[in-house]
């Protein structure tokens, strides 16, 4: 029994580092935000492709189905597996700021934060970072040519879908900015007012948009007709895009974070995404505590403790790597861990107002990520946005493209909150070819016996969603327990767990008041996509969160 659970554990080690590639499933599983990208998944699957040709399809069809979620006007993060030869990367798709940006076109003229111009319209918009990665995913991993892979979204686009409430409730909340941009408007609106259920929603320009992007890769985008497009309109409605803002776009391929946490090897997301420290650190504190010996409440004071220092640093010291110096050496050592340990009392909350330094956010709805295991052993972790619901709320006319609203994501006027509440610092102001600082954690997980592959929308509690959601896996939940579990969250400030209406019984919640927590109930939150892969039996699982009715995780 040793023997084979020693054996599991080196074909294990080997598989995480990347130097052993047997393991197989022999099946797929893909969980997404919406049954159609799911399919267009497997569609590209059925014709011979890997679950890197699957990302694409998945991503572009979010971009036709869900372009209040993700698109390809938006950017995001891809964590890839490859299994012939078990590479783990991070794949950065970030948006990037304009050479143009200013503080000023942030600030109304008295001087205050314009939150308008911050979310909506041309200056709200970072440069697109999705098309280039769906051409990096192709050229360097897919087996399919592009134009196979984003043929499912041109199709859907042309062919138009049924949307469901969660789309019409997006159009509604955002009624009077779609209002503002022509190009927006004849897609959401063309009545003049928000649709009703039963509408077809077709999205022709952006089938053309894709094909160009298929025909000429990044040139299809970032050069030639579509970015004379959205030159034009973010020009017309007074942002300021040059040519060479698109045409230097690039993503960027780093060294994932990967750390272990008692024999689990956790692989995630680096900086320009402030989710894989956080995570680092937050287990780096709870491997001092023996989690399964205590009770439930005494197990969550601990973790809650952990959230609140990882969150007081967070935002604090991160950036894009490209552009400022982290002393991640020092956030993510042992000894640091040690001391966070060490401030922490085993019978109370410590005041968040005890911990030097103030920046927080709260949580958003309006992002997308999904998970992908191929029959080889390929892995696809990716969450990916447009920032809140349509971005910026301009569709280029004649492009059908939705940019993002990612520019709030910096901290662009020194002291102003950002959509999640977010106290921004120098290391994360805006400058010329920047990435914004993000939440997004896409995540892989390694253990001797299974594999998983996780993330989540939900701005700031992007992070506890993920944690919680390894923590569960560590247990042994299942793709289906994961993604239904219910959520809290601590955010350093403000001082209070949230907490989903079941997450906690009335005994722990009791002890957990008791030790000086102010719990506040907040709804559900998240859309957590999964799954899972029993390196034992070889058996895939996938499951969508509970939470929504669109999306759908299977297994073929
Ligand atoms: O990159 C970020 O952290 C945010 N733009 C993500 C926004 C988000 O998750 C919105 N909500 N669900």
């Amino acid at each position: 029994m040793k023997k084979l659970y020693i054996a599991a554990f080196v074909a294990f080690a080997a598989f995480a580092s990347g130097t052993h590639a047997a393991e197989r499933p022999g099946h797929a599983a893909i969980a997404s935000a919406h049954t159609l990208a799911t399919r267009a998944g497997f569609e590209v699957l059925a014709e011979g492709g890997n679950a890197f040709d699957a990302a694409i399809a998945v991503a572009s069809t979010l971009s036709v189905v869900e372009p209040q979620s993700s698109g390809i006007g938006g950017g995001g993060f891809f964590m890839l597996h490859r299994a012939s030869d078990g590479k783990n990367v991070m794949l950065d798709a970030r948006e990037t700021a304009p050479a143009a940006v200013r503080e000023s076109q942030y600030l109304k003229p008295d001087g205050t934060p314009n939150r308008d111009t911050a979310l909506y319209g041309p200056l709200a918009a970072g440069i697109p970072g999705e098309p280039a990665a769906l051409v990096w995913l192709a050229a360097h991993y897919g087996k399919l040519p592009l134009a196979k892979s984003l043929a499912p979204a041109i199709r859907i686009a042309r062919a138009g879908f049924q949307p469901g409430q969660g789309f019409l409730d997006a159009i509604a909340g955002h009624r009077e900015q779609i209002a503002r941009y022509a190009g927006t408007k004849a897609l959401l609106m063309p009545n003049g007012d928000v649709p009703k259920a039963g509408w077809t929603f077709r999205n022709p320009d952006l089938a053309a948009t894709l094909e160009r992007i298929a025909a000429h890769g990044d040139d299809g985008f970032y050069k030639g007709k579509t970015a004379q497009l959205m030159l034009k309109a973010v020009k017309e409605t007074g942002g300021d895009w040059s040519a060479a803002d698109l045409a230097n776009y690039k993503v960027v391929e780093r060294e994932p974070l990967s750390f272990d946490y008692r024999g689990w090897k956790i692989v995630t997301v680096a900086p320009p995404s402030s989710g894989g420290v956080a995570l680092e650190e937050m287990f780096n504190v709870l491997s001092g505590y023996d989690l399964g010996a205590m009770d439930r409440a005494q197990r969550l004071h601990y973790i809650i403790e952990a959230m609140r220092r990882a969150f007081r640093d967070h935002n604090e010291y991160l950036g894009d790597p490209d552009f400022v110096k982290m002393p991640l050496a020092t956030l993510l050592s042992p000894q640091y861990a040690a001391g966070l340990r060490a401030s922490i009392l085993p019978d109370k909350a410590t005041p968040s107002a005890m911990l030097p330094s103030a920046v927080a956010h709260a949580p958003g709805m309006h992002t997308t990520h999904f998970s992908i295991v191929d029959a080889d052993g390929n892995m696809v972790a990716t969450t990916q946005t447009v920032n809140t619901h349509f971005g910026s709320c301009l569709v280029p006319p004649g492009t059908g493209v939705f940019l993002n609203n990612e520019m709030d994501d910096f901290a662009l006027v020194p002291g102003a909150p950002n959509a999640y509440g977010l106290l921004g610092n120098k290391a994360n102001a805006p400058a010329p070819g920047k990435r914004m600082l993000s939440s997004m954690t896409p995540t892989f997980v390694f253990g001797p016996e299974r594999v998983g592959v996780i993330g989540s929308p939900g701005g700031s509690t992007i992070i506890t969603q993920v944690f919680e959601g390894l923590l569960a896996f560590m247990h042994g939940d299942s793709a289906a327990q994961i993604a239904a579990k219910p959520r809290y969250h601590h955010q350093y400030l403000p001082d209070v767990v949230y907490a989903e209406p079941d997450a906690f019984d009335a005994a722990t919640e009791k002890a957990l008041v008791g030790m000086g927590y102010d719990i506040q109930q907040r709804g559900h939150w998240g859309f957590m996509n999964v799954v899972t892969w029993n390196l034992r039996t070889n058996k895939l699982d996938a499951a969508s969160d509970p939470r929504h009715a669109s999306g759908l995780g299977e297994v073929r």
